[in-house]
């Protein structure tokens, strides 16, 4: 089963997922990464739920062109929406207060 390591607010959370999960399905259902998770319409289209990347990006597939859409160039930066994402392996992420994620958080991209 799939370890994911999360980042937010200064703080590191661990959890263990079902493989092929999502993480903001799971948030939704108030199982980790809830309730520190940042997400909102869980449609590819709000960009909340942006995370960079830090470890195990090789596992994920391609950006859909949703993630495209939202994310731009950012995605060569490390980016992609967590809620086009369904986990197969271990992964590091960070919805840290970067000035990407809040600058997306606040719908003035895309
Ligand atoms: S939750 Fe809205 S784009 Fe992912």
């Amino acid at each position: 089963m799939p370890n994911v390591v999360f980042h937010r607010n200064g703080q590191t959370f661990h959890g263990e997922i079902k493989e092929n999960t999502n993480l903001v399905v799971r948030a939704g259902i108030r199982q980790f990464p809830h309730p520190n998770f940042l997400y909102g319409c869980g449609m590819g289209k709000c960009g909340k739920c942006a995370a960079l990347i830090i470890k195990g990006a090789e596992h994920l597939p391609e950006p859909n062109w949703k993630e495209k859409k939202r994310l731009g160039a950012r995605i060569e930066a490390g980016y992609r929406l967590a809620c086009q994402l369904w986990l197969t392996h271990d992964l590091e992420l960070s919805q840290e207060a970067t000035p990407l994620a809040d600058v997306v958080a606040a719908g003035k991209v895309g």
